[in-house]
């Protein structure tokens, strides 16, 4: 168990991490003091307590990972202004358009590294990870994608004429030409599977456009690997959940973000 104890040297007994564990560990009443109780395997190490304790006593180890704090970290809202924010995520865009270039392993990290730390149901942090940069292997990925969506009717009614334009534009249509695509599963077939590699692949993407790369998600991939194990098979990837997502650098520049249709939003109060 990664999360070993309290540093009682450091411990004032504020009570922060008992207030923090979702779990409710750290409590000792009669003693009423802050303590370690044997964490059992409930503990989601979701590491609340690491976060909030102001001496830094929680004790742990084998994270395989370290904490680490910087100035502002109390004031996130200064790191990343909304405003700036807006601008990033208005001009977030489904990238089609890739140089041949390929994006150097330490960059393609530092998305991967981010991705990792996009929450997940309970703190379970059971998906995998796969990066594709071999253009034969794109190529006959991409060929067993469109040969397995069109056996679907519904799917050959709504993509067979897109395909053939793809085919005539890209050497690999389904992935866009894109030198990379990376790929996220889980094996574990549980309800919140495509919702946890939902935000997974949305905080890679955002990180990639954070580091001059562009992104775009591929449901075809993920559709035509829940109709066919040969996609999975040529993919190198298992289990029933699963997403992917292309990645280079773009060739291509946006002068404006269009507009989107708004929903109305029930339930608002006036304040
Ligand atoms: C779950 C999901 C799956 C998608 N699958 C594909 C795909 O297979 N191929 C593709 O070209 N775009 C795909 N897209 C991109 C959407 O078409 C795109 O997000 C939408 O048109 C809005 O454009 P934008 O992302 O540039 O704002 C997908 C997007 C999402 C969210």
């Amino acid at each position: 168990m990664p999360i070993i104890g309290v540093d009682y040297d450091k411990c004032t007994g504020c009570r922060m991490c008992m207030i923090e564990c979702p779990r409710r560990y750290f409590i000792n009443e009669s003693e009423n003091r802050v303590f370690f109780e044997d964490i059992d395997n409930t503990c989601s190490l979701c590491g609340h307590c690491i976060a909030v304790c102001p001496e830094d006593a929680i004790l742990y180890e084998d994270f395989g990972d370290e904490a680490f704090t910087f100035d502002g970290i109390d004031q996130l809202e200064k790191i990343v202004p909304y405003d700036n924010l807006y601008k990033f995520i208005r001009a977030h865009r489904s990238i089609r358009h890739f140089k041949k270039k390929e994006v150097p392993k330490e960059i393609l990290m530092k998305v991967l590294d981010l991705m990792q730390y996009a929450p997940t149901g309970s703190n379970l942090r059971l998906e995998k990870y796969v990066v594709i940069s071999d253009r034969e292997k794109l190529k006959a990925i991409s060929d067993a994608v469109i040969e397995t969506l069109m056996q679907n009717p519904g799917m050959r009614d709504q993509y067979e004429e897109s395909f053939g334009i793809l085919k005539k534009r890209y050497e690999i249509p389904v992935f866009l030409d894109a030198p990379h695509v990376i790929f996220v599963y889980s094996m574990l077939d549980m309800q919140l599977a495509d919702h946890n590699i939902g935000i997974i692949i949305t905080y890679g993407r955002l990180a990639a456009q954070s580091l001059g790369l562009g992104t775009c998600w591929n449901g075809w991939t993920q559709i035509a690997c829940l109709e066919s194990k040969k996609v999975m098979k040529l993919a190198g990837i298992r289990g029933k959940h699963m997403g992917a997502f292309v990645i280079g650098y773009p060739n291509i520049t946006h002068k404006r973000c269009p507009p989107r249709s708004r929903k109305p939003v029930k339930g608002l109060k006036e304040t």
